[in-house]
């Protein structure tokens, strides 16, 4: 009975719902700034390369083996080698542990949406995220400093989360994907659409695809490609493996990789042209040059955006909740994904329902989100965010390689995928590709972030990046310590 609750009503379903995932926060606060400073149009090569040698073979590997084990992540990897079931949680924790912190940027927009409709962040829209809103301590004692009113906005997103997730998958998850991801699009559009049509786009355009072909030979371009690539596509984070399993027999899962692939990569580049538009506006009404103006992350969102749509007079009025409304559907259609791993490894080792996992798991994550309702949480968030990205992540990426690669023997998948395939075919080039080019290539990366992280840590960055990790492997060792329930737990579903 369980497998009907977890299982995609159509391929169109898994499709959105993966987009969904992919297409995030990370598309358009973090995409355009990395395109502007790793060479512009010269990025579009590493990026490209990234694509064809990471985001695609990963992504059949993810789908692939999710796709023929038929179930959660860790009930699979433990079935690949009971060794390995640590792992198997690892990865779906520090998901749920993103799913946390995603919470409070979701609040944090939520509350911007309200107050694009009147400019309520004033003529000072800086002062007012950092002094008003979120009451930004630096210091961990900021931690006893509790604000309301954006654990009211946190809430408000748990609530529409526990609305869509508690349900079966195809009635919750799968139909409101079909419905978001494609207003997410529409949306998108109109807003660069207008963009383009400013005065001074094109002094933004021509500044972010300037290429500078010289940073080609500057391994840290190389890196931000794969760093984007592996964040913006949601790799290596047991989402794709989980959305996968939820699929029915006849999948042609290298097409969808294709059509995925090729939407997330659409969606970030048009974001790109929207933002660097309105930079160029905004540069030629002050006088102050684009370079001056780019920044990323909340800085683009809630200080440089908020300027912009004080500058647009009436249209900021339309404009605004337009935007805002945008990063809260890209933001609300990710953190539905980020809960999937998690709860069907619990169903499936505790043989609770999917309902009652999701309710519990909900509400503890709201209850441990409370921490970032303080005025030490926005600092306290980018110390776990690169924590989980830059060290943890990665490493799963290159675990997930060994496993699947290596261990469960990737060969085994290519004969049923090329079948269904109605593009491309893989073969040797993809054995070559996930066993040894991909684990060599992030295992560099991953070196490279983690001394980067070491390098440029502060005392508290460094205790609360220790605490993190102490958490995430205690949960880990409990939940793989923790004896089955479920009496299918050790039984195997595999498909091909
Ligand atoms: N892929 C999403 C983005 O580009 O914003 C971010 C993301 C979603 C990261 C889900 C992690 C995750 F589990």
């Amino acid at each position: 009975m369980m497998a009907d609750k977890n299982e995609w009503g159509s391929n169109l379903s898994f499709i959105f719902a993966m987009i969904g995932s992919a297409v995030g926060l990370g598309n358009i606060w973090r995409y355009p700034y990395v395109l502007y400073s790793n060479g512009g149009g010269a990025f579009y090569i590493p990026y490209i390369v990234a694509i064809l040698l990471m985001g695609i073979p990963f992504l059949i590997l993810e789908y692939g083996v999710g796709y023929d084990f038929k179930s959660s992540f860790a009930k699979a990897v433990k079935k690949i080698d009971s060794k390995f079931e640590y792992l198997g949680w690892f990865l779906p924790v520090c998901v749920f542990v993103i799913m946390i912190y995603y919470a409070a940027i979701l609040g944090w927009d939520g509350i911007y949406v309200i107050l694009s409709f009147f400019k309520g962040w004033g003529a000072d829209p800086s002062t007012f995220f950092t002094a008003s809103l979120i009451q930004d301590s630096k210091n961990y004692m900021g931690l006893f400093h509790f604000l309301p009113i954006i654990a009211i906005a946190m809430l408000a997103g748990w609530i529409i989360v526990w609305c869509i997730s508690h349900k079966d998958l195809e009635k919750g998850l799968g139909r409101v994907s079909k419905v978001l991801v494609p207003l997410l699009f529409i949306i998108m559009v109109l807003i660069v659409g207008f963009s383009l049509t400013l005065p001074g786009a094109s002094i933004g355009l021509s500044e972010l695809f300037n290429p500078n072909w010289a940073l080609l030979f500057d391994f840290k371009i190389w890196m931000a490609a794969f760093g984007q690539i592996v964040f913006s596509l949601s790799l290596g984070m047991s989402i794709a493996f989980t959305y996968a399993s939820y699929t029915k027999d006849d999948t042609d899962l290298i097409t969808n990789t294709l059509s995925i692939v090729f939407a997330n990569s659409l969606f970030e580049n048009f974001a790109a042209l929207g933002v660097f538009s309105i930079l160029g506006y905004m540069s030629l009404q002050s006088g102050t040059p684009v370079a001056e103006l780019v920044t990323q992350g909340t800085g683009l969102v809630f200080n440089a955006y908020p300027i912009v749509f004080n500058v647009l007079g009436q249209l900021g009025y339309v404009l605004g909740p337009m935007f805002f409304l945008t990063i809260y559907l890209a933001g609300l259609t990710s953190i539905l994904s980020t809960i999937e791993p998690l709860s069907f490894s619990i169903q499936n080792k505790f043989g609770l329902s999917r309902s009652r996992t999701m309710t519990i798991l909900i509400i503890i994550g709201a209850f441990l989100s409370m921490i970032y309702a303080t005025s030490f949480g926005a600092d306290l968030l980018g110390y776990v965010d690169t924590f989980i990205n830059q060290i943890a992540l990665l490493f799963g990426v290159v675990i997930e390689c060994i496993i699947f690669a290596w261990i469960f023997h990737a060969e085994k998948l290519i004969d049923f995928l090329n079948s269904r395939s109605k593009t491309i075919k893989i073969g040797k080039w993809w054995i070559i590709i996930v066993k040894y080019i991909l684990p060599i290539f992030i295992l560099i990366v991953w070196f490279g972030g983690v001394i980067e992280v070491m390098a440029t840590s502060s005392v508290d960055q460094t205790n609360f990046t220790i605490a993190t990790a102490i958490i995430v492997l205690v949960a880990t060792v409990i939940l793989t310590k923790l004896p089955a329930k479920s009496p299918d737990w050790d039984k195997s579903d595999e498909r091909v």
